[in-house]
């Protein structure tokens, strides 16, 4: 294993390393470990070239330091990515490899799985090093608790929108019926929502029209889907100069990370009235959940009830995602003062911005309450 660092700044560690044997070339990026080791999985994908996997794992990382701080988790934020190059692998000795650079960094790291990986593979890591969650027989697949969170700050969305949770009859357009786009379909059907659903995978799009009666649009359509609410679940970017301008849908909620091309796209979201969920508030459901059961051993109900009020609405007290939904912006993040503390702590040059204009505090629970702006731009 040849492992090589990358000086990155902004950033704690950035390791990319290459194993010729087991045909791996992977990426580590921590962000920060103010709070606590970082976490964040492992991604399984193509780019074309490694500069264009390296960006992708640095706003992962990052992203992922918002994501645990914001969740109130002793962790910092870190994501690393496995190179896919379209040749037949050895998912072992793969991941083996992989879990050999995950070792390498000494618990400064902690993995788990991401796009195109499964519990499986994390059973491949664990041969090699223990930084790993997401095992089979304890946390196991993320997915569920990542849709019930979306699930919640949907249901968080629609009452600050529309004064009621109740999704029955409204359209969500699904975008990627992968893992978390296939549990939140089940959470939508179950209540009574209707489904628009597109993937690249046909086999992932039919399982959900079978189960769930979703209809099946293509891949460019479902944008411009006369839908209530756009949930992006397969890639990131998504939200851009391009796609913005084609949705028909009022809201967006959904699992992917990093779903804004570039923040000035929260801006223009909250031009044309969409309110946007932040996705690191909205789909942090997999990473409490595995956090808390694996590293700090919580029982189901107090990991359950914390998923629930750090993603959805909460009776009382200030709901923290609807106060991140009712700034109708990406970048901009609410919290108390104790969250702006921790966030600050892992991102000294977020900025607080203490006066509200009127339409940053669209309902009286947010007067007063200042708001947190936070820069994802990769400078
Ligand atoms: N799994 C989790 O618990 C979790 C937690 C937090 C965030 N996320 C994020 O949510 C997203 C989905 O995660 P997942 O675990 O379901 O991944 P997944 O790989 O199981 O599913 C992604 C799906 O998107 C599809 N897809 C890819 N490109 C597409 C396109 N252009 N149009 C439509 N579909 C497309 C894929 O075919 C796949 O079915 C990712 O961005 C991931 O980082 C996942």
């Amino acid at each position: 294993m040849k492992i090589r660092e990358k000086s990155v700044p902004g950033y704690e560690r950035v390791v990319l390393g290459s194993d010729e044997a087991a045909g791996y070339q992977g990426i580590i990026a921590i962000h920060s470990t103010a709070l606590g080791p970082a976490v964040g999985g492992t991604r399984y994908w193509s780019y074309i070239t490694e500069d264009d996997a390296v960006t992708d794992a640095l706003r992962l990382a990052r992203g992922m330091t918002y994501k645990n701080a914001l969740a109130g988790l002793p962790f910092g934020g870190g994501k690393s990515i496995v190179m896919r190059d379209g040749k037949a692998a050895d998912r072992e000795q793969l991941f083996r490899a992989h879990g050999r650079m995950v070792n390498s960094l000494a618990g400064k790291y902690f993995t788990a799985e991401d796009v195109g990986t499964s519990p499986a593979d994390m059973e491949y890591i664990l041969k090699e090093s223990a930084y790993v969650a997401g095992l089979q027989g304890r946390s196991g697949d993320p997915s569920p608790h990542t849709a019930r969170g979306v699930f919640r700050a949907m249901q968080a969305a629609a009452r600050h929108k529309w004064g009621s949770d109740d999704l029955a009859g409204k359209t969500v357009a699904i975008q990627g019926c992968g893992h978390v786009g296939y549990f939140l379909a089940g959470e939508l059907a179950r209540v009574g929502a209707k489904l628009i659903v597109a993937d690249v995978d046909a086999a992932k799009v039919k399982r959900v029209v079978d189960e769930h009666r979703a209809t099946e649009i293509t891949t460019e359509e479902i944008y411009a889907a006369g839908a209530d609410i756009f949930a992006p679940c397969a890639l990131g970017g998504v939200l851009n100069d391009q796609t913005i301008p084609q949705l028909k849908a009022t809201l967006v909620v959904g699992a992917a990370n990093n779903q804004l091309l570039e923040p000035r796209h929260g801006d223009l979201l909250q031009q044309r009235g969409v309110l946007y969920a932040p996705d690191y508030a909205a789909n942090a459901g997999g990473v409490i959940n595995g956090c808390c059961r694996e590293m700090l051993g919580w029982q189901n109900e107090k990991r359950f009830q914390h998923i629930r009020q750090r993603t959805g609405w909460r009776k009382n007290g200030l709901p923290l995602s609807a106060r991140a939904l009712a700034d109708q912006i990406g970048p901009r993040l609410p919290g108390s003062g104790r969250q702006r503390k921790r966030v600050r702590r892992c991102v000294p040059s977020c900025k607080f911005q203490t006066s509200i204009s009127s339409w940053q505090r669209p309902s009286s629970w947010l007067r007063g309450w200042p708001v947190l702006w936070m820069d994802h731009r990769l400078d």
